[in-house]
């Protein structure tokens, strides 16, 4: 499930930074758009705002009437994100305001509002401030921050806009079901090398993406995740415990360690098969190989197969295969590998034309007892439906269980 988010900004120095809210929660897969106070234009303009965005941005609650947009934009919204919230914006927001095209969206919404203040300690600390606070709090809103740090002058002190890194995690988590708080999730991502030596490697073309979108999916639905990372190309999600395993030897491992007492695997890392059996310690030269040489290579362990053999076997464990197939041929060749390497649940996707370092997927997620189902968006709507998946063969394993008659 996509989310529509729209971001409002006041005119706040720290508007710089909720760039980078707009870039991460864009990135995650969800639909943005914002809605800047005048103010908030004369920091960061509005062809910026459009480029990350990716949709058009207007300011006037006078704008685009015929659209409606006043009241268009807060019912397009499942939830509000205003970054910075400034004291100006909140007291104008506080008293019901409808002055520009964000405060009348505020008016018209009935979406969730999440707001991060920033503002200098003094401004902060006026009770003008702290009453809006507390009547925005009385409304429903959740804030986050302001915290302790650097202010724009030469002091310092509580006013600082709350980490935009942990802003776009606390939205995108903002409203969603919490169907795997208390579960423990281990998820792998990218692609292993395997070195040849000192300066070469055999890898694949893995970019990390899904299997990052399926760890910030289960952080989101309130999951302790840990993200076992191989090569990736795409930034690493913050809110999870990050395993780096560059290797399939050293994923191998962590796999094992870290499914200890854990309610899922979600295998998405694409390990290398085979690795070379002696890697050089010095870089080869190829005046020593010739016109032509080969490299002998040895199989890795199928550490999917290894981990459902073993005592470590989470309760559910999900396989990945990226296939060359479609239709028929593709769900042949899932199931197979499903039965296998003993998974529960198997995402088999063609990759004939290219999904890696993309952020769509097209997928066809293969159970056990029930029809092949149809996985397809950015990579970030993949990870959601697979992960209902997971969380109702969980819930399906613990009710099984309490019904168990004790022995
Ligand atoms: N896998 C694994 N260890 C390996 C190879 C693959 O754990 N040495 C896992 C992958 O993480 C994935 C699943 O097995 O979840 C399927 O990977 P894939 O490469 O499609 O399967 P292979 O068994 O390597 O089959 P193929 O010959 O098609 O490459």
């Amino acid at each position: 499930m996509s989310r529509n988010i729209l971001v409002g900004v006041g005119g706040g120095i720290a508007a710089y930074k909720t760039c980078e809210i707009v870039r991460g929660l864009t990135r995650s897969g969800a639909r943005v758009r914002v809605a800047p106070t005048p103010a908030a234009l004369r920091f960061v303009g509005a062809p910026t705002w459009e480029a990350l965005s990716h949709a058009p941005v207007e300011t006037d609650v006078f704008a685009r009437v015929d659209e409606v947009l006043h009241v268009e934009l807060g019912q397009w919204a499942d939830l509000i994100l205003i970054a910075p919230a400034t004291a100006d914006l909140l007291s104008r927001s506080a008293a019901g305001r409808a002055d520009d095209l964000l405060t009348a969206s505020l008016l018209a919404s009935r979406a969730p509002v999440l707001a991060a203040p920033a503002m200098h300690t003094a401004m902060w600390e006026n009770p003008a401030t702290a009453a809006n606070i507390q009547t925005l709090r009385d409304r429903g809103w959740e804030f986050l921050g302001p915290v302790s740090g650097a202010l724009t002058g030469a002091d310092s002190g509580m006013g600082r806009m709350f980490d935009p890194e942990s802003i776009v995690e606390r939205a995108l988590a903002t409203g969603r079901p919490q169907d795997l708080r208390g579960r423990r999730i281990v998820v792998t991502a990218g692609g292993t090398h395997e070195d040849i030596d000192p300066v070469r490697f055999i890898g694949n073309r893995s970019s990390g993406r899904q299997g990052i979108a399926v760890a910030e999916a289960a952080r989101d639905r309130g999951a302790e995740v840990t993200l076992i990372a191989a090569h990736v190309d795409a930034p690493l999600p913050a809110g999870v415990h990050l395993v780096q395993a560059l290797s399939a030897e050293r994923l191998q491992r962590s796999v094992h360690e870290a499914c200890v007492g854990a309610d899922a695997l979600v295998m998405v890392a694409a390990v290398c098969d085979y690795r070379p059996t002696r890697p050089g310690a010095h870089k080869l030269k190829k005046h020593d190989l010739g016109e032509t040489t080969s490299l002998e290579l040895t199989v890795t362990p199928d550490i999917l197969a290894g981990l459902t053999a073993s005592a470590e076997r989470p309760p559910v464990v999900v396989g990945f295969a990226a296939e060359t197939a479609s239709g028929a041929a593709l769900e042949r060749l899932g199931t197979g590998k499903r039965r296998a390497k003993g998974c529960d649940l198997l995402v088999a996707n063609d990759v004939t034309d290219g999904v890696f370092g993309t952020d769509e997927n097209h997928a066809l997620l293969l159970a056990a007892d029930a029809p092949p189902l149809e996985l397809h968006g950015h990579k970030r709507e993949v990870a959601d439906g697979l992960l209902d998946a997971v969380t109702a063969l969980l819930e399906r394993q613990s009710t099984s269980t309490q019904k168990e008659p004790l022995s």
